[in-house]
């Protein structure tokens, strides 16, 4: 039975992966921690606790009071918020996993951290990017994505740290809202479309990046901690795919359910850059052939779930509301 910790747990994947891991390992044995209250209902059902990454005593302290032996590593600053503080994504992002990955060491704790397709670069093959390949990111966020798979794998070759993790795609969720990345247009787009018909997105509408339903990510996320090690060859971290598209095709299948759903789009140059420097698609071979990965959901079960569970939220309590 492990005991396990999630820094960042009121974020988007946060607020799905803390009552999966709840689900599987019991309430009391998965400790929810932020520097932020998670919103929104069910995050009472177990312990919470305020843990500031950059400071190593509060993960520390944490770590020892609730015996924790798995460290869920979410803490980050996403792509379009890091551009524009890049001193702090610093701080963040790679201050945070070297103060995480020193008590994981103290304390022998397993880790894991979710890399992203940002950790790719213009010099990365753009279409079915490898496992292993060139990895010359342009962005702060990218920057420190590569560090931090490279941090993890350093402390699994020098300090036998079991640590594990996977570059995400684009997270598309119905939960809590995204965090400032560049694929959020692919979660407003759906609200928009329920609420107005109408979204005006941020990106081109050909520009192509590698899209995942949360509920696979959050699946891969537990099944690689869950993997045989005598399997893994790769650890820091596995390409995870499940669909690629541009706006232009997420907008057609959403049409086969909203018929009058129209979009435009007024390109963000600073978003756009970051889109354009990451590939159209990922090849996750390595994680299918070492611990079974295979994703169930694509663009169009995708697209009639995220419309179907958003249509459930907004519906009334009560038919007189
Ligand atoms: N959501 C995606 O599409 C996606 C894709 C690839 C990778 N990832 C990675 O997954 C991780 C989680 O992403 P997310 O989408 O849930 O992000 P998010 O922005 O929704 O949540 C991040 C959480 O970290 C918290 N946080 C910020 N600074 C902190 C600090 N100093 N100490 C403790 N907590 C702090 C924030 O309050 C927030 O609740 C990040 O590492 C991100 O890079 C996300």
């Amino acid at each position: 039975m492990r005991r396990i910790l999630v820094t960042g747990a009121a974020g988007q994947i946060g607020s799905e992966l803390v009552p999966a891991l709840r689900e599987r390992f019991g309430a009391d044995s998965v400790v929810a921690s932020d520097v932020r209250f998670p919103p929104g209902p069910g995050s009472e059902e177990g312990p919470f606790e305020h843990v500031d990454c950059t400071h190593i005593r509060e993960i520390d302290a944490v770590v020892r009071r609730h015996d924790v032996d798995t460290i869920y590593h979410l803490a980050a600053l996403l792509s379009a918020v890091a551009e524009e503080k890049p001193r702090v994504a610093w701080e963040v992002n790679m201050g945070g996993l070297y103060r995480v990955l020193e008590v994981a060491r103290a304390k022998g704790c397993a880790v894991f951290l979710p890399s992203s397709i940002g950790a790719f670069g213009p010099s990365t093959p753009a279409v079915s990017a490898p496992q292993d390949t060139l990895q010359r990111p342009t962005t702060i966020y990218g920057v420190t994505k590569v560090s931090s798979e490279l941090l993890c794998d350093y402390y699994h070759t020098r300090f036998g740290l079991d640590t594990r993790g996977l570059r995400l795609p684009g997270l598309i969720s119905y939960v809590a809202p995204p965090g400032g990345g560049t694929t959020d247009w692919a979660v407003e787009i759906f609200h928009q479309a329920l609420r107005y018909r109408h979204y005006t997105c941020f990106l081109r509408a050909d520009s192509c990046l590698e899209m995942m339903y949360m509920p696979d990510a959050i699946r891969g996320m537990i099944e690689v901690m869950e993997a045989d090690p005598g399997r893994l060859e790769h650890r820091n971290a596995f390409n995870v795919a499940a669909m690629s598209f541009a706006p232009e095709r997420l907008a057609e299948e959403i049409r086969r359910h909203v018929p009058d759903f129209r979009i435009d789009y007024q390109v963000d140059p600073s978003r756009q850059a970051i889109a354009d420097s990451w590939p159209d698609s990922i090849d996750d071979s390595a994680a299918r052939q070492e611990w079974g990965w295979k994703p169930e959901w694509d663009i169009a079960s995708m697209t009639r779930d995220m419309l179907e569970r958003l249509r459930e939220r907004q519906r009334p309590a009560f038919p007189s509301d």
